[in-house]
């Protein structure tokens, strides 16, 4: 029988998702739809309900729904526990709707697809405490990565987040800004700015080491002040779209057993984001 996928989210026209998995369906021959639904905050009990009647096999959760939806589910995987916050449903064989999220993990498997994983010892600085810093501190302990500091605005959020993860420490903006040279690996995980579609963070990447990797969760535009300004100063720079198509490939991956070719689909947006 045809297998249908969908989004949630409130808006969801923007949503590149159903280009991806629908081509992602084609390529692999894959009998399968995936749609976007658009579904108010008020609408979302009864959007799941109707999900699961109509047979839906999976579908993934946008803002505003990533954290209101777990009530709904009846199990959820360790790091969506960890999180408080879901982006995947899996209906599972038993009809149950098992919630998951792919984003931490999507950032480090586009991280490793860029610079591949022999450099897990190295010193991680992730700039920014929301819940997309904190899904990838979490992925990257996961993965075995040891040395992890956090700076934000708000340093009680950034602290919060090292408590439980267990390992690494919490700085403040200027102590980051300061000690730049000490780390090897620098994520922009802060949302500063994403509504005009480009930012600058009031931190200032002076004391960048010229071999050192800089990250950017932002994926529109591409290249965004962040990664400029390090490039600039000869780091290698890793943009925001692979975390999206990596999160994307992960939740299809729980679907369906298979991982889909994440290159050519980071190639096909690239075209259209440049
Ligand atoms: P998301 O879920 O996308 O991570 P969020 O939870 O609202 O979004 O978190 C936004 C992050 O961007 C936070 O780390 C926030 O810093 P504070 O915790 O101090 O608020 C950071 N951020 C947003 N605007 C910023 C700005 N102008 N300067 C520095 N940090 C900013």
């Amino acid at each position: 029988m045809k297998k249908w996928f969908a989004v949630i989210g409130d808006p969801i026209e923007h949503s590149k998702s159903p280009e991806m998995h629908n081509t992602w369906f084609e390529e692999m021959n894959i009998d399968a739809t995936y749609i976007p639904i658009h579904v108010k905050p008020e609408q979302l009990e009864e959007a799941v309900s109707s999900l699961k009647l109509l047979g839906a096999n999976g579908w993934n959760v946008t803002i505003p729904h990533k954290e209101t939806i777990i009530p709904f589910l009846d199990e959820l995987d360790e790091l969506a526990e960890k999180m408080g916050a879901v982006n995947t449903v899996v209906r599972t064989e038993q009809g149950k709707l098992k919630g998951y999220n792919t984003d931490g993990k999507g950032f480090v498997h586009s991280l490793e697809e860029a610079i591949g994983n022999q450099h897990r010892e190295k010193q991680v600085l992730i700039v920014g405490a929301g819940g997309a810093a904190r899904g990838i501190a979490f992925a990257l302990k996961q993965y075995g990565y040891k040395n992890i500091s956090i700076a934000n605005r708000t340093i009680g959020k950034a602290e919060a987040i090292i408590n439980e993860l267990e390992i690494g420490s919490a700085i403040n903006l200027l102590q980051a800004e300061q000690t730049l040279d000490s780390f090897e690996i620098i994520i922009q995980a802060t949302s500063a700015g994403l509504a005009n579609g480009d930012f600058q963070l009031p931190f200032s990447l002076e004391k960048l080491q010229p071999e050192a990797i800089v990250a950017d969760i932002v994926y529109n535009p591409l290249k965004t002040y962040f990664l400029n300004s390090a490039e600039k100063l000869g780091a290698r720079t890793v943009n925001g779209l692979g975390m999206f198509v990596h999160q994307g490939a992960i939740a299809f991956e729980h679907w369906l057993k298979q991982y889909p070719n994440t290159n050519s689909m980071i190639k096909r947006l690239t075209e259209r984001l440049e």
